[in-house]
């Protein structure tokens, strides 16, 4: 194979270092943990959705004006990004109860906010990547407070973005994390929406009949994961049938190298 240099790897990608300085392979898994890695299987397929779940959803929020570290799509489990240091914390947003804010405030899941919430969390999973707040990440200087106020604003217009654009599918978006990162080009230093974007970090229940089609399925051993990933993709476009095999060359998907 190749003798590219692993950068970092983590529960579901492994980053190498990318062709030019300033980038990154980002490299999808089918690994998928839960509950800071108590449960953990591999699930066939899910990192070659991923990936394109991710090149889809970075293209379009960098057509709005939010810049993303998604340079291309390389192959069918790979895509060529710019280098960013991460900051260490996890970018939750809510416009419906569910998960661990229904369990910390016993609010019972799928009661509708009546305005969308942004979370924080301190990435360190020794420690349970615990909820903070915007005073804890400025005055411990894992952002600046412009930093901070520019990753919120990038957070709230995605987050419109994605609304609408699940609406249209027939999908309601609960929630999700968004991490960003800084990169220096020319001198310059930007923010940068990072890491992915796919159903392994945003709620998506069928708008009908309130389905789960994302991570829970796998994190309460619902069953049918893949599936209902593939739904998403499917309603997407990105996959012309539900049923298309996910590990066969076809003519949707390119082949892996
Ligand atoms: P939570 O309800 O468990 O706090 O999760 C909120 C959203 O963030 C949900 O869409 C899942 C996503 N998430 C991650 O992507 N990674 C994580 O480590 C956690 C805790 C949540
Ligand atoms: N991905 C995180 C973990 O592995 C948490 C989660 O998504 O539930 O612990």
């Amino acid at each position: 194979m190749n003798k590219r240099r692993k950068v970092y790897e983590g529960k579901a990608k492994i980053l190498y270092e990318g062709p030019e300085t300033g980038t990154l392979i980002q490299y999808f898994k089918d690994d998928a943990t839960a509950f800071n890695n108590e449960k953990h299987d591999l699930i066939e397929g899910k990192g070659i959705l991923n990936n394109r779940f991710s090149e889809f959803f970075m293209t379009r929020i960098a057509a709005l004006g939010v810049p993303t570290h998604f340079i291309r799509r390389l192959n069918m489990r790979e895509q060529l990004v710019r280098k960013v240091e991460i900051v260490p914390v996890e970018v939750i947003v809510r416009n419906v109860v569910a998960g661990s804010m229904s369990r910390r405030l016993g609010i019972d899941e799928g009661t509708p906010l009546p305005r969308s919430i942004v979370e924080f969390s301190y990435k360190d999973d020794a420690l349970g990547d615990p909820l903070v707040s915007d005073e804890h990440i400025t005055a411990l200087g894992w952002a600046t407070p412009p930093e901070l106020d520019e990753i919120v604003n990038m957070t709230l217009r995605i987050n419109d973005f994605l609304m609408g654009l699940f609406a249209g599918i027939g999908i309601r978006l609960i929630d999700f994390k968004l991490e960003f990162g800084r990169h220096i080009e020319d001198g310059m230093m930007r923010i940068l929406l990072a890491d992915e974007i796919s159903p392994d970090n945003c709620r998506l229940w069928d708008f009908e009949t309130g389905e789960k089609l994302d991570k829970d399925r796998f994190r309460h051993d619902l069953g049918g994961t893949k599936e209902a990933y593939q739904e998403v993709a499917r309603r997407l476009g990105l996959l012309q049938e539900a049923s298309e095999p996910l590990n066969h060359t076809g003519p949707v998907l390119v082949s892996e190298n």
